[in-house]
């Protein structure tokens, strides 16, 4: 809990911003945020809905610190989702203009799933998955 305030830091939520830092707090009471520790502070962060994209585990936010950008933070933090994963299949999805993301994801060998219209005017949210199962660990059907 004494992470929330550097996570909504970093997630760029203005102060006051109740939903967000609600969000936050919840998973990670629940212990779903990864952290990534940088200089003995926190660098960035990620929050994972557990089976509830369609019985699937999902990557719901990952932001990294813009002062750590580039030096393999997000990369990680997608390897200890995949790592700690309850399911066999992920999902994680990001807008159409978010360029970094999009080549984070192919770099990762994220493979495309299909495309939303309609929650972000104008900018479709492209959808991807990735097996977590070729690591070996055992994990639900789905
Ligand atoms: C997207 C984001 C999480 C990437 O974090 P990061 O720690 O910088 O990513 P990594 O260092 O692991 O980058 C891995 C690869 O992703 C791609 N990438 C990352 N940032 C990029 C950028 N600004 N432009 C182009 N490609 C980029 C590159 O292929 C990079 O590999 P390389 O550095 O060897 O070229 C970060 O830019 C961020 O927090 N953005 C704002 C929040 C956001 O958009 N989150 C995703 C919403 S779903």
């Amino acid at each position: 809990m004494a992470d929330v305030d550097v996570v909504l830091s970093i997630e760029g939520a203005p102060p006051g911003y109740s939903d967000r830092a609600s969000l936050v707090t919840q998973r990670i009471e629940s212990g779903d945020c990864l952290v990534s520790e940088s200089d003995g502070r926190v660098s960035g962060f990620a929050t994972i809905l557990r089976r509830l994209f369609f019985g699937r585990d999902f990557l719901e936010l990952l932001t990294v610190d813009a002062e750590y950008r580039r030096q393999g933070i997000a990369s990680a933090l997608l390897r200890a989702f995949i790592h700690g994963a309850t399911t066999s299949q992920l999902f994680i999805s990001t807008n159409s203009s978010n360029v970094p993301m999009l080549n984070l994801l192919r770099k990762e060998q994220w493979l495309f799933s299909g495309e939303l219209v309609g929650i972000d005017e104008g900018d479709p949210e492209l959808v991807f998955y990735r097996s977590s199962v070729s690591k070996g660990r055992s994990s639900s059907g789905f």
